[in-house]
């Protein structure tokens, strides 16, 4: 069973000429198979939390260690990272301008799986998995995430997730800028990936609506730089009627993070 361990994870960016902490100790533990979501005030480091999991040259790790299987994560290239079975989805996915989708996902599974997959079968599931998340099949000759809408951007992270079959799947705001019936579509792919036991999913989310296509084992609420409660489901329920607010003024946990806001 594979586990990711993240342990009092510091993490601070240069900006403006002054070094910023932006994650202020983050503990976490997700085991393969267990679906996390973290939940937040914008601007709360989710995305910083995600990033520095996979290794963005931005974000440097001041303290604190991030083990998968025992293995040191902060040790490894972003490719070895993606290799030993870490996913990102990121929240704004990047233009690679004359790069097709086919080519990338072809490129990207060889790396991950360390030998090429048989064309033959290959075509095949790449063509059956962008059926199932309603995609046109002359998609797979565009550049990747060149014009696409945010709704298609994010069918194309999923279709590289049910792909790759990482171990650990981070999702950041994978629901943002979706129509109801995209969010359904793309639920519906993260869940079939879920189903297989196989795949720890961090769930990174603004809004509780996706939640109510895909179950989280567990809920953490995240706020200045750190977890500041964890619960079940229905932690979810409590903040979609109560909002961060409590969390963001001081929160719930006592010595959480005394004293105001340090812009
Ligand atoms: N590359 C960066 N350079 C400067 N500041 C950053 C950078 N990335 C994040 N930040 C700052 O860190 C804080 C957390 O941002 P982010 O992780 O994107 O939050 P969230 O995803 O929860 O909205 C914000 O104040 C943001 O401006
Ligand atoms: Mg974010």
């Amino acid at each position: 069973m594979a586990t990711l361990e993240i342990r009092d994870l510091h993490v601070s960016v240069e900006a403006d000429n002054a070094t910023k902490e932006i994650l202020k100790g983050v503990d976490l533990t997700v085991k393969q198979g267990e679906t996390h979501a973290i939940m937040g005030p914008n601007g709360s480091g989710k995305s910083t939390l995600a990033y520095s999991l996979a290794g963005h040259p931005k974000y440097t790790i001041t303290s604190g260690s991030v083990t998968l299987d025992g293995e040191d994560v902060l040790e490894m290239t972003v490719d070895e990272r993606a290799r030993a079975g870490l996913f990102l989805a990121m929240q704004y996915p990047v233009e690679i301008p004359g790069v097709s989708v086919s080519n990338f996902l072809r490129t990207s599974a060889t790396a991950v799986r360390g030998e090429a997959p048989k064309l033959r079968t290959w075509v095949k599931e790449v063509k059956e998995t962008m059926g199932r998340l309603q995609m046109d099949p002359a998609f797979a000759e565009r550049n990747v995430n060149e014009g696409f809408s945010g709704g298609e951007k994010k069918r194309h992270e999923i279709l590289q997730l049910e792909l790759l079959k990482p171990k650990v799947a981070i999702l950041d705001e994978t629901d943002s800028g979706l129509d109801v019936d995209a969010l359904r579509i793309v639920s519906e792919g993260v869940n079939r990936v879920r189903e297989t036991g196989e795949v720890g999913t961090l769930l990174i989310t603004h809004y509780t609506r996706i939640l109510r296509y895909i179950k989280p084992d567990f809920v953490h609420v995240f706020a200045n730089g750190r977890i500041a409660e964890s619960g079940g489901a229905e932690l979810a329920d409590k903040l979609e009627n109560e909002g961060y607010e409590a969390y963001v003024k001081g929160g719930p946990v006592s010595g959480a993070n005394s004293g105001g806001a340090v812009a």
